[in-house]
């Protein structure tokens, strides 16, 4: 069997280093597209080295632009790759432009398409995620989804049969780290200004719709910025060069700036910190599964399962609520009930392997 992944951005290489170690055991020939979606070291090569991940075999540096330039240049660029491999399975990864983009390039050319993290929904269609992955599910063949709820959603979208809960790929990678952190008593390194051993947040920041309005970031960094203990804001670039243009400080009160972390300097850090305030899917998760509250700065979350039993509370504009109300959701202690395991057991990667030789069209 030979498969095509294509990823681009940040999270896809996280979930890539699932997939990609799952395939290495295997007789499979696993072929790797990288957009150039994300191009900072930060948020991509780091992975690559970190997760043992081989170069890609294409890398196409599309880089930045509006969503249609972005999209349209990667579409151009898969093509021609895709028609030459003739693959018995294109592999995307999540909901970003790069997803959106492999999907179609494959599908027009009736390449089968599998989707990994199909089915998960906002319900809020002024986020450019929640057209990518709408649109990705109905155009692919096989729908990999990492939880019931997703197979649910899938199934009200009459995509039932296509579906399949693999569990998810995000916690064999977080608990293989989060073990490895452990066992070497790591560190993180953080921005300046804050003392690992006293109580702090990590805080991520980087969704269009709290990065692109003036007006809303400067209350988000206000707010983070008058909470009562250290907030390190591991800021991501789309937030600087927002920050930049509109004039805002991401270093001020209690808030310290520093650049975004390799992936397992990100969960020492979580497993230091005494909580999560962020906008970004994945490190809702990733607190829920280390152990953390989490506070989410968005009005809904397509992982619903973290809400239950307060480990994530949605509060889209902490400036709308009292400081003492907005200081107690963001400093409280995680719970204390036992966690379910609604994101699987951690082999992820190896039933993605599975289903995809099981169904190969
Ligand atoms: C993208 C995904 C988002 C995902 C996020 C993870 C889409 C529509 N969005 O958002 O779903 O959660 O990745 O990080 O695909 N930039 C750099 N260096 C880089 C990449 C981006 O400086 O390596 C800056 C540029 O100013 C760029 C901006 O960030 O214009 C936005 O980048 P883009 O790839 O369009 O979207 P993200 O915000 O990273």
């Amino acid at each position: 069997m030979k498969v095509v992944s294509i990823v681009g951005a940040r999270p896809q290489l996280v979930k890539l280093g699932a997939v990609a170690k799952a395939f290495a055991g295997t007789e499979h020939r696993h072929v790797v597209i990288h957009t150039g979606q994300h191009y900072d070291p930060e948020l991509s090569d780091v992975f690559f080295t970190e997760f043992g991940i081989p170069e890609p075999d294409f890398h196409l540096g599309i880089g930045s632009g509006s969503h249609g330039a972005q999209t349209g240049a990667m579409l151009a660029a898969i093509d021609p790759i895709l028609d030459a491999e003739q693959p018995d399975w294109v592999l995307v990864y999540g909901d970003t432009n790069s997803t959106i983009a492999g999907a179609l390039s494959a599908v027009k050319q009736h390449l089968p398409v599998a989707h990994l993290e199909a089915g998960l929904r906002s319900f809020n269609r002024r986020m450019p995620e929640e057209h990518n992955r709408v649109l990705t599910d109905h155009c692919a063949d096989l729908l990999l989804a990492p939880t019931d709820e997703a197979v649910r959603h899938l199934t009200n979208e009459g995509l039932g049969s296509r579906a399949v809960n693999v569990g998810d790929v995000m916690v064999d990678v977080c608990f293989h780290t989060r073990d490895a952190v452990l066992a070497a008593g790591e560190r993180p390194e953080l921005p300046a200004g804050i003392d690992p051993e006293q109580p702090f947040l990590v805080s991520t920041l980087h969704r269009a719709e709290n990065t692109d309005d003036p007006e809303l970031l400067a209350a988000l960094i206000e707010s983070l910025a008058g909470l009562p203990i250290p907030v390190a804001l591991l800021a991501h670039p789309r937030l600087q060069a927002k920050a930049d243009q509109y004039g805002l400080k991401l270093t001020q009160g209690s808030l310290h700036a520093g650049k975004p972390l390799p992936y397992r300097q990100l969960v020492a850090a979580v497993l230091a910190s005494s909580g999560v305030v962020t906008d970004s899917g994945g490190l809702q998760k990733e607190a829920y599964l280390l152990g953390r509250a989490c506070t989410t700065l968005r009005t809904e979350t397509e992982w619903v399962e973290t809400l239950e039993g307060g480990w994530n509370v949605l509060v889209a504009r902490p400036d709308q609520l009292t400081p003492e109300a907005w200081h107690q959701v963001a400093t409280r202690s995680a719970p204390t009930a036992a966690l379910d395991a609604p994101y699987g057991d951690g082999r992820a990667g190896a039933a993605v392997v599975k289903v995809l030789e099981e169904r190969l069209p």
